[in-house]
Parts: C-alpha cells; structure tokens; sequence
C-alpha cells in the first residue's frame, strides 16, 4: 500500500553498480520516498476507511491520495519504477487513440428522436415505421468525407448524414450524405477514389491533378461533381442541409410486396450554403464552426429538424426507364416518383462525451430491420461488407456491445459475444450452442424477407443503362445564370487549372462537361483561352 511507503526508508542502490571488489563510493544516506501531501482534504486523513464514490482511485481500484506527485527518491528522483499509479497514467495515455475513420474522420453528432407522421405501413411493416405518432430514439453523426481528423468543416466535399435508428427490432442504421448521388456505382473503385482523393502519399499535400486524373476515367461521376462543385458544395452548417440514403433500398409489406425506396430528409431549417470566400474566411476563424453550430442550436433549445420522406418504385417499372434506377449515380423523377413523407427527425440532445458517442459510434448500411432491405445496388451491396468490417479493425470485435452502439431494447439473444473486451456477462449460461433441446432457445417468428428471383450468368461488366450525361445537364440547367457562373469557375479553378493537370486531361474533361451541356462545354472552352491555355 502507498500508505506504507510513506513511511519506509529505503536505500536506493544506483544501477550498474561496479563489480565485486571494486572501490565503492560513498553510500548515500537512507532516503525517505517522497511523496507531497495532496490537497484533497479526505485524502489528508491516516484514517483510512474505505473507496469513497467520489475519490480518485486507480483503474483497479486503489484509492489515490496523491494524483500530482511521482514517487521518487529525495525531491528530485529518481522517479521509482513500482509508481504503479504514474505507470498506470502514462500506459493508459499511450492508449487513449483509436484509428480514425478511413474517410468521415470529422464529424459531430447528436441525439433526438425520430416521429412517424403518415402511415406508410401499407409498404413496409417495419415496426418503428408502422403507425402515426410512433417515436424512436436516434442518433446521429454528420460529417465531411476526405479530410483527416483535425480537418476543417470549412472544405468542399461530401457530408455525411448517418443516422442510427434504435427499433424495438434492433438498430436500423441509414448511412447517408448530404447528395443524392455518389462518385462511382461499383464497390470495386472505392479504394481507388479514396487514394485519389486523400493526400499525395509521397508529399502528404491534396493535389486536385490526382483525383481529376482518376475520375477522367469515369464519367459517371459528372452528377456527383455537378453536385460538388455548386454552391451546396459547401453547408453553410450541419442544420441548413438536406440527407439522402443514395442507394436504393427494398421495402416490404406484410404480404410480401417490395417496392424499390429512395430516401430523402429535407431540412426545415431550409438549405444554405458559403460561398468560396466566406467558407475561407469561415475556416480561418473556427474550422469547426459546424461542429459549433450544431452543439450550440441544440444547447439553447433551438433543436433541428428533417423531414423525411420517400420514394418508391415498383420493381416491374426498372426496365422502361432510361436510365438505370438501381445505379447509386442517378436520381429518380420526382414527377413520376413523388416524395411521399414519412415522418420527422428532432434532434434535442447533445452528446455528453464525443470519444464514446462519436469516435466509437459505428454505423453500417449492414444494419436494417424487418420489412427494409437492401437492393442490387452494386455500390450498396460492397458497403454491406465494408463498414462492419472497418468496425470491428477499428473499434473492436465487440463493438456492437457498446452502449452507443448496442440494440435499446438490450436483448442480445446470441452466442457472439466472447472476444476482446467481450463485457456482455452471460451467468451460468452451459448451453453455447444452437440448437439445444436443453437451453429451448426460441428463433423469433418467421417475417416475409424479398422473395425476388436471381438467375444469371456470372459477370464483371459495367451497367447497360450508363446514362452519364443527361441528369447532371439536366441540373445545370435548372440554375440561373450566375449559379451556372460560379460552377463553371470552379471547374476551371478546382479542376481545369490546377498545378499537374495535363492538357490530355484537360480536354478529355472539357468534353465530358460538353457532353452534359453544350453551352456549359463552350463556356469552359473560352475560360481556358482567357488562362492562356487554348485546347
Ligand atoms: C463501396 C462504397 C463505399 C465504401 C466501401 C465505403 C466505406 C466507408 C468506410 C470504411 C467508412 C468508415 C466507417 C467507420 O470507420 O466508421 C465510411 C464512412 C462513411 N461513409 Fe462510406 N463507403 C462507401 C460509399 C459510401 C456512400 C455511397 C455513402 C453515402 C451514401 C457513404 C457515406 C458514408 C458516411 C456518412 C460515413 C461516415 C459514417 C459515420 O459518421 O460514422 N459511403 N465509408
């Protein structure tokens, strides 16, 4: 006990002390271990009576009653090795990081709860969906998509907009952004984007020449850019934006009916956005100014709102679209599919402690609940594996039974649970296995899951119905002139003239962007000649 300590005396020995025989120096003079008195008025007692609940003690237990000093010899040291508190302190540091998310490493998130407010038990018999006035409890991370953690909200790029459903049926996780689309349609480029997108991996700086080099590869992600590169490129915040799903999901009724479903969540704060200069002159100031914004707003009892709603599709209209709705770069008519709302999302509660309820919050499109599923969304479909797999590298194997991420409903019926830091006690459970006609345990009864055939031949190709052109002209041309201005400039300045970007690269982009408009083409053509760059 560091009590006795106190007490002793010790003489310290140096180390290496010299071989037998040899002339010794003096001895030093018995010591006593030093160890100042802390200020903590219960700790100042020699009466020892018990852990108190608010005393510091070590992670074993131990009661500290000297959280300042290391345990040294005389005033200065040496400090003495069996400080196992000073040890205890320093090992623990070392491990305080976790690996950050491989993209979305900045973000924030929030608590609320999300109301049903139309029946739309007619197409799924999801239970958090399936009647007016039903509330479940969520939680949500908005994030940016490429910089690192420590990065700026300030930046052009992606948000997400991940939301994680606590159901009575198990956590539904809809792992959106803050665009409709997405960059590519096939998991298999997704590392590819990544690397094109993260820094040089020789200088460690963000070349634009890198992922204008790799995307001149893919044209279907002209609609992502056309997205990107607007003036919604930038949120004003995490509150003036609207979230997508993206892909599209299934969802089924309780006689089996699927329709294809889309989802969308409008901001009833209304969407805003910064421009180029005030973004910088925001990122300058406080590059977490959405982090802020959202903790703030939530704190003073102004408490943001989405409304969501949906689109659906029945499967037998896929093949007379011209484009395919299953592709994650495409967006569905809203005047053949309408919005159909759903219900609302609050958020009126601020995390309490960002390592458990952000860093370690995992979300995966894996997660979904009876009545929802997943689509032949190629993209979707790679995601599926992803996210989980990231989880359990970055946060553990056990990660689902951590508080911000275990079901609400704290029933785990299963034998999963062993594992590093498995804290899920099981008493006196013998039966680990399944099945039992000891233990009896019951599989729940039997729900309707998507009945679609599959037959084919296996494939590695590209989609029939690329479609790379039409949607994001489409958008361009819903904008007034000046919004069409500023999106040609940053073509031309994020893109076309950024140091590295060859002249090869440089045309086969202007006639990409030709392709989705003509006039949008043209424009770009004498942006360059004013650059002194005729192509
Ligand atoms: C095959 C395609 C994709 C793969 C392999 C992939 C993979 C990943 C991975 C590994 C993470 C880090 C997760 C973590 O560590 O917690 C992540 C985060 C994220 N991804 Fe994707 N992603 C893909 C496409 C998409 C798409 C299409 C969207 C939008 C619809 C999206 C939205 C997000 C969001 C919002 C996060 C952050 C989640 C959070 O806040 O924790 N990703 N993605």
């Amino acid at each position: 006990m560091r009590r006795r300590l106190l007490a002793n005396r010790v003489c310290a020995p140096r180390p290496n002390a010299r071989a037998a025989g040899a002339p010794q120096p003096p001895q030093p003079p018995c010591v006593a271990l030093i160890s100042r008195s802390p200020s903590y008025s219960f700790c100042l007692s020699w009466q020892f009576s018990g852990v108190v609940a608010d005393q510091w003690t070590t992670n074993s237990g131990l009661p500290v009653y000297n959280n300042d000093d290391s345990l040294t010899v005389n005033l200065r040291g040496p400090v003495l090795l069996e400080d196992y508190h000073l040890q205890e302190k320093l090992a623990h540091l070392n491990r305080e990081r976790i690996p950050e998310r491989l993209v979305h490493a900045v973000g924030a998130s929030a608590k609320g709860y999300f109301e049903v407010t139309k029946d739309v038990s007619n197409f799924t018999f999801a239970d958090f969906l399936s009647e007016p006035g039903k509330k479940t409890d969520v939680i949500v991370r908005f994030s940016t998509a490429v910089p690192s953690r420590g990065g700026a909200e300030t930046v052009r790029d992606p948000r997400g907009f991940a939301v994680k459903f606590y159901t009575n049926e198990g956590n539904y996780d809809l792992v959106g952004n803050n665009m409709p689309v997405f960059f590519i349609r096939d998991g298999m480029k997704f590392a590819d984007m990544v690397h094109a997108f993260k820094p040089n991996p020789v200088t460690n700086l963000i070349d634009n020449w890198r992922f204008v080099d790799f995307f001149s590869h893919h044209p279907e992600s002209l609609h992502m850019f056309t997205h990107v590169l607007d003036d919604i490129g930038i949120p004003k915040d995490y509150r003036h934006m609207n979230g997508f799903g993206v892909h599209t999901f299934k969802w089924i009724n309780r006689e089996g009916k699927e329709r294809l479903v889309k989802y969308h969540w409008k901001s009833s704060q209304g969407v805003e956005s910064l421009l180029d200069e005030e973004a910088q002159a925001m990122g300058g100031k406080d590059s977490l100014h959405a982090t802020r914004d959202l903790i703030s707003s939530i704190a003073k009892g102004d408490f943001p709102e989405w409304v969501l709603h949906v689109q659906l599709m029945d499967p037998s209209s896929i093949a007379s679209l011209d484009f395919d709705p299953l592709d994650a770069t495409k967006t569905w008519p809203e005047d053949q599919f309408p919005l159909l709302e759903v219900g609302r999302m609050v958020l009126n509660k601020n995390i309490n402690n960002f390592f458990n309820e952000n860093e370690q919050l995992a979300f995966s499109p894996a997660l979904v609940v009876p009545g929802i599923t997943y689509s032949d969304d190629k993209l979707l479909q790679s995601r599926i594996f992803a996210y989980t797999d990231t989880q359990r590298y970055r946060v553990g194997p056990n990660y689902l039974s951590l508080p911000v991420n275990a079901p609400k409903s704290g029933i785990l019926n299963n034998q999963m649970v062993d594992g590093i830091l498995n804290f899920v006690n099981k008493p006196n459970e013998e039966v680990n296995y399944f099945p039992s006609k000891i233990s009896g345990a019951l599989l729940a009864e039997r729900y309707p899951i998507s009945g679609e055939s599959i037959c084919g031949k296996r494939m590695q190709q590209v989609i029939r119905k690329e479609s790379n052109f039409a949607q994001p002209g489409e958008l361009y041309r819903s904008w007034d002139a000046d919004r069409q201005e500023r999106f040609a400039e940053r073509i031309s300045k994020e893109m076309l003239l950024q140091p590295g970007v060859t002249e090869v690269l440089q045309k086969i982009w202007v006639h990409y962007w030709g392709e989705v408009d003509v006039g949008l083409g043209n424009k770009l053509m004498k942006k360059m000649d004013d650059a002194g760059v005729p192509l």
